[in-house]
């Protein structure tokens, strides 16, 4: 199985860039699944539905989120609720009777391909559950279903508790990727066991700024404390662009890993 894994599509213009390069990306990696988490795809705010309908559109297949999924809960609780819906939202999220999808097998020519999404609590504002159990819990869930592959977006800010869940895990599932830190790691790798990891896949945004904020308007919230309310885009066209390719084979387990970071005008 090959997969292509986007983190993070940032706002417009990181929309923009995927609408662009994804045909090309489809072309050269021939990719079984396209994988992005969606974030802030509307921004620094929350993900809304018309453009995780745009990233339909581009094929992109798995949509994985936070932690700002719950801020727009009412106008994304309908597609989540749909049995089609490509989006994930984090599994060990307390109202876990909500129907929103949390885990899910995808398919597609025959194949399966159990995608799971945690959040940590270290650094975050959410209230979660034991990432470590609920991982355990999911997998016993499916551990009698012929699944061709399992992978899983842990959304994270401490490196140290993505390192001790992969090898909590390490050959139950076939490889586990982080995002929320907004960098990419120079941390990939094969485990004892041969699940694979990287505990950051990086970004697509301008890259003279601060998280997409242009570094003026975000002046006062370092030197003073005063929060300004409207973070101000930066508008340089200086762009990183940032991927993951994976390829796993039938047996679960990973062959070959690619991470790439461009820095382009
Ligand atoms: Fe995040």
């Amino acid at each position: 199985m090959k997969l292509l894994i986007f983190w993070d599509v940032f706002g417009r213009v990181g929309r923009e860039w995927l609408k662009r390069e994804l045909p090309k990306l489809i072309e050269k990696y021939n990719p079984d699944f396209v994988i992005a988490n969606v974030d802030n795809v509307s921004s620094w705010r929350w993900a809304i539905e018309k453009h995780i309908l745009e990233l339909e559109r581009m094929w992109v297949d798995i949509m994985t989120s936070w932690d700002h999924i719950f801020d727009n809960f009412e106008k994304i609780k309908d597609y989540l609720a749909r049995k089609d819906s490509r989006l994930l939202r984090c599994a060990n999220f307390y109202e876990e009777d909500l129907a929103w999808k949390w885990f899910k097998v995808f398919e597609k020519n025959g194949k399966k391909l159990l995608v799971i999404h945690l959040q940590w609590e270290v650094f975050m504002n959410h209230k979660v559950t034991n990432p470590f159990l609920k991982a355990k819990e999911i997998l016993e869930l499916y551990k009698d279903e012929n699944l061709d592959w399992i992978v899983l977006d842990f959304h994270n800010e401490a490196s140290a508790e993505a390192y001790w869940l992969v090898n909590y895990l390490d050959w139950e599932i076939s490889f586990m990727f982080g995002t929320h830190t907004h960098v990419q790691t120079n941390d990939d790798m094969i485990l004892k066991k041969w699940t694979w990891f990287i505990s950051d896949v990086g970004m697509n945004w301008p890259f003279y700024s601060v998280i997409w904020a242009d570094f003026e308007s975000v002046k006062p919230r370092f030197l003073s404390g005063i929060n300004k309310w409207k973070i101000e885009q930066s508008l340089d066209d200086t762009y990183l662009v940032s991927w993951v390719y994976v390829e796993i084979w039938n047996d679960r387990k990973c062959e070959k890993i690619e991470k790439i970071r461009i820095i382009k005008k």
